[in-house]
């Protein structure tokens, strides 16, 4: 057995977006409401994305699940794409936001000692600042590093997500030539001048890249997840460390996902060593937080800088950057969720529900494969995990993924929109994982040949 044909899978769709509709009339109706005064109808355009045909409008949520605007309960395996990872407003986190007297003044407050301690701990890197999202904790690393290392590029890696950061809107098209990512919105400069790229897992090419000496740092996860998820191979991420010792150039680690690795993310689960670090989403259980923290090399050299205009018109920076509130949510999230015994948690639902997926694939003759990095798992439709991100980008298949996921929202289940992601967090049960994989069972039947 294998997929059903696609003239098939456009008739799914159909049916199940008609169920979709039928049964969600208050969101097809604040979706018509909002197409008023919101550009696109929507507060972010991505939002229109959802598989059911109208954004789904929430209610609330609360720990592992969500309810929508017509009163339907979810399952919740997409947590905001990683920013509720600690699931829906943890009591912790909420208590101290209503706990907490002043938002945002100009001035410090203890919890950044605390939440800044913690990440050294965790991360490795001794100094940190805050931001207030992942985006911008990767562009203000990108332009310290630039502002030290008096080079111009960064290189990252093929089909990379790290934000809206200017650089990474880039891809090598065929020939291998550095161009504007399809669709890229108003770039700034031509990419080829800010960006170098290389396949994930290809050393060779990172080597290449690096041999030129114009690269600032590289900006990597240690795992790609945003085009499927991507696992470094045996011997890659010691072989970048290397190429950059080598090349006098700097490596920044973005753990803002793959922090579901465990509480000091890829960094620490795997003994990584990196100049910086930065995170965002989870860290404030999704008020707005972002940081980025450096090691004492590139501390000492930041602080040498005589040049670099860090306080003022210099270019990094954010009136609302380490306000009270977000390193008060970051406080209660580090202290009281998404601690050791959570992550462990975490990871045993994950690999229950990676078990059950490869069961169920077995089960209804469909050759993919799931890749697990902690709390998180995808699933590919590829035999094999792919090895590069031009391989999981080249896997994706929008139709089959509109279909799956607009059955699994008909079957209460919320899986990760434009991805085939799953996240489990703290408040996620075993039952939670079983509605999941129940709700799954009867999607992969749909699309299997029969
Ligand atoms: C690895 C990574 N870094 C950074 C970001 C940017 O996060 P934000 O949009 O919260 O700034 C994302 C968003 O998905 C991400 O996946």
């Amino acid at each position: 057995m294998a997929v059903a044909p696609a003239s098939a899978l456009q008739q799914l769709l159909a049916a199940e977006r008609e169920r979709f509709l039928a049964e969600h009339p208050r969101s097809a109706q604040l979706a018509a409401q909002a197409r008023e005064h919101l550009l696109m109808g929507v507060p972010m355009p991505w939002m229109v994305r959802w598989a059911g045909g109208v954004p789904l409008f929430l209610d609330q949520a609360q720990g592992s699940r969500v309810v929508d605007a017509d009163g339907r309960e979810y399952v919740d395996v997409a947590l905001g794409d990683t920013g509720a990872m600690t699931g829906h407003s943890p009591a912790p986190v909420t208590a101290a936001i209503a706990a907490r007297r002043g938002i945002t003044t100009m001035m410090p407050t203890e919890d950044a000692i605390a939440v800044a301690g913690e990440l050294a701990r965790r991360f490795g890197v001794p100094a940190w600042q805050f931001t207030l999202s992942a985006t911008d904790a990767n562009r203000f690393a990108l332009r310290m590093c630039r502002q030290i290392q008096r080079r111009p590029k960064v290189l990252m890696f093929q089909w990379c997500y790290h934000g809206s950061v200017d650089e990474s809107v880039a891809a090598l098209d065929d020939q291998g030539v550095v161009r504007p990512k399809p669709g890229n919105v108003g770039p700034p400069v031509d990419v080829a001048l800010t960006t170098r790229l290389a396949e994930f897992n290809d050393l060779d090419a990172v080597r290449r890249e690096l041999a030129h000496e114009d690269v600032a740092c590289v900006l990597a996860e240690p795992a790609l997840t945003n085009v499927g998820m991507v696992l470094p191979e045996d011997g890659f991420l010691g072989g970048l460390e290397e190429a950059c010792r080598e090349t006098g150039t700097l490596l920044i680690y973005d753990e803002t996902h793959t922090i579901s690795a465990g509480p000091g993310g890829c960094v620490a689960a795997w003994g990584l060593a990196p100049d910086l670090v930065t995170l965002g989403k989870a860290l404030g259980a999704g008020v707005p937080t972002g940081a980025y923290g450096v090691s004492a090399a590139v501390r000492d050299r930041i602080l040498a800088d005589d040049e670099g205009d860090y306080f003022d018109w210099g270019g990094v920076g954010g009136t609302l950057a380490g306000n009270a509130l977000s390193l008060a949510a970051a406080r209660a999230t580090l202290e009281h969720v998404l601690t050791p015994q959570a992550f462990a948690h975490m990871e045993t639902a994950c690999t229950r529900y990676r078990e059950g997926v490869e069961a169920a694939f077995a089960r209804h003759g469909l050759p993919w494969s799931i890749v697990q990095l902690g709390a998180r798992a995808e699933f590919h439709f590829t035999p094999e995990p792919p090895r590069t991100g031009g391989a999981a980008h080249a896997a994706i298949d929008p139709l089959l993924d509109d279909v799956l996921h607009v059955a699994l929202l008909n079957r209460g289940v919320l899986l990760t929109p434009f991805h085939n992601m799953a996240l489990f967090g703290p408040s996620t049960t075993t039952d939670d994982v079983d509605a999941v994989l129940a709700a799954l069972d009867e999607a992969l039947g749909l699309v299997a040949a029969g």
